[in-house]
């Protein structure tokens, strides 16, 4: 099994090479588990590049993705951030979650995603000139946004977005086979049983199941649950604690999952 398989959506992978080629920076928004990660180490592998990931958190520092000076065994020397180092080694720099990020940490970004491509490391009085193969890649879940949480236009508006979603059904049908080893009369009614519940979200006010959610089910399948069992620990138990919902999912799976071929 190919552990990076990844199958395109739409034109996102298009999308991103032409970012990529035009020294671009680019921003993936979409719900969990719809393949952001995965693109990214996807688009690692096609373009040849190292991918360098940095989970933002609120505690994040400027420092945290620079560097900073540091005491080892009496000398002061400085050490390289995960950002500084993706510039110099000219990688893909991918910063998940990035709105969980405070903004005066990400205005550190900010002349490295217009057309300077340059990082000031004020500290270390040092300025590094990004090669043509550094990219920035940002990524986040618009769901989760909060009113405190927005990224700032002067950010959002540096970046090429692609807004990604769930696949379709028979591409996403072809993902389960390809990660977990499922039959595709498996992987069907899997993703019927997903996509009747994603149909339903108005009536459920909670994020979608995703399509990570689904592979799991998949791999329990694999290894011997029933269907419903998978659908019930890997799709229906973490989407709500909610009994009233609870009960209501599983009677969509039940009727989703009856093997009617
Ligand atoms: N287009 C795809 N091609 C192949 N596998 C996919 C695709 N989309 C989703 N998957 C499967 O779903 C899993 C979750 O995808 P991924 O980790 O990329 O989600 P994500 O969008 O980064 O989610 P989160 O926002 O929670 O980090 C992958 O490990 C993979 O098994
Ligand atoms: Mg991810």
């Amino acid at each position: 099994m190919n552990d990076r398989f990844y199958k395109a959506n739409k034109n996102e992978v298009e999308l991103f090479k032409q970012a990529a080629e035009q020294r671009l920076p680019v921003m993936l928004t979409g719900p969990t588990g719809c393949g952001k990660t995965r693109l990214i180490e996807h688009m690692g592998e096609v373009l040849g590049r190292h991918v360098i990931t940095i989970s933002c958190h609120d505690d994040l520092t400027s420092a945290d993705l620079v560097g900073r000076f540091m005491v080892t065994g009496g000398d002061v020397i400085w050490s390289d951030g995960p950002l500084t180092r993706a510039v110099k080694e000219g990688a893909i720099c991918y910063m998940d979650e990035v709105v969980e990020a405070r903004h005066d940490s990400l205005a550190v970004l900010h002349s490295l995603t217009d057309h300077r491509r340059t990082l000031y490391l004020d500290r270390a009085d040092d300025v590094i000139q990004a090669p043509d193969t550094f990219m920035l890649v940002c990524s986040y879940n618009p769901a989760y946004r909060s009113s405190l949480k927005e990224l700032k236009p002067s950010f959002r508006q540096r970046f090429v977005t692609v807004a990604m979603n769930f696949l379709q059904p028979e591409q996403e049908i072809e993902v389960l086979v390809s990660e977990a080893n499922i039959s595709e009369s498996i992987a069907k009614r899997l993703v019927k049983c997903a996509t009747a519940i994603r149909d339903a979200d108005d009536v459920f006010h909670f994020e979608p199941p995703s399509t990570r959610a689904l592979v799991t089910a998949a791999k329990m399948i694999a290894v011997g649950a029933s269907e419903l069992e998978a659908a019930e620990v890997a799709i229906l138990a973490p989407l709500s604690n909610d009994g009233a919902v609870t009960d209501g999912l599983s009677e969509i799976a039940a009727a989703c999952l009856a093997h009617t071929e």
